[in-house]
């Protein structure tokens, strides 16, 4: 099964890909890990990409395509969750090119339909651990233990550049105006499903998880 899921910064999409890649094996591919990964090994992408990240705008089709072309094959077995990609109407008909090429199909784009208001918290208040990745936030959800990794045990946290105000909501602004308007596309194909993401984390997953269990 193959699966986007869409919505503004801090909706929850990588809480949920990261939950659905552990528990149901499929693989999170996450244009925004690929991109900070590249621009953390100092690659020539990276440094392309570093300051229209810290700008919160969008980095080229080609270049985020690129990377999810590369990545595709690996999310073969239980599928894939499309984390953040597509972001634009180019990015949309990319992917369906990509699927097709592969004899695979998209069988839900998932909406988490959030307060925008909201999220500024969610996103300011977000840190993960520098060692094993696992995310965390200050009030939604902390380290069992103050400053320890409930994974890993490690003390070292980060937070990313482009997680303040003022970005946040310049990608707010990007989201509304490139990724929103290709809910239509979806839409005609009878793709969309409607997510609360409002709710708790938990919540949220069980919807989500209602989507999936339905199909299989
Ligand atoms: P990316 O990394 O994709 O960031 P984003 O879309 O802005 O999304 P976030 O990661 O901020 O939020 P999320 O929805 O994953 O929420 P999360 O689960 O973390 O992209 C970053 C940048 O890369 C872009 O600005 C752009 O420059 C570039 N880029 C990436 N993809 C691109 C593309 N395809 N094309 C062009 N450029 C691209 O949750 C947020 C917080 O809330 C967490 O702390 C979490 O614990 C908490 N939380 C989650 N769910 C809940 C809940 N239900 N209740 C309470 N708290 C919750």
């Amino acid at each position: 099964m193959n699966i986007i899921l869409l919505g503004p910064p801090g909706a929850g999409k990588g809480t949920q890909a990261a939950r659905l890649q552990a528990q149901r094996g499929m693989i999170q591919l996450s244009t925004g890990d690929m991109l900070r990964e590249a621009r953390a090994s100092g690659s020539p992408i990276g440094d392309k990409v570093k300051a229209i990240m810290d700008a919160g705008e969008l980095v080229s089709d080609e270049i985020v395509t690129a990377l999810i072309g590369e990545r595709l094959d690996s999310a073969q077995a239980k599928g894939a969750i499309f984390d953040g990609y597509p972001r634009t109407q180019a990015q949309a008909e990319a992917l369906d090119l990509l699927l097709s090429e592969r004899g695979r199909k998209l069988d839900h784009v998932i909406e988490l339909v959030v307060d925008e208001d909201a999220l500024v918290d969610r996103i300011t208040g977000r840190f993960s651990c520098a060692k094993c990745g696992t995310g965390y936030h200050d009030r939604f959800k902390p380290t069992k233990v103050a400053g320890v990794c409930d994974v890993c045990g490690s003390t070292e946290f980060v937070r990313r550049p482009d997680d303040n105000e003022q970005t946040v909501r310049r990608r707010m602004a990007e989201y509304r105006a490139k990724t929103a308007p290709i809910l239509p596309y979806y839409e005609s194909r009878g793709l969309v499903r409607r997510v609360d993401g409002m709710e708790s984390v938990d919540e949220v997953a069980a919807q989500i998880d209602a989507v999936l269990d339905a199909t299989e």
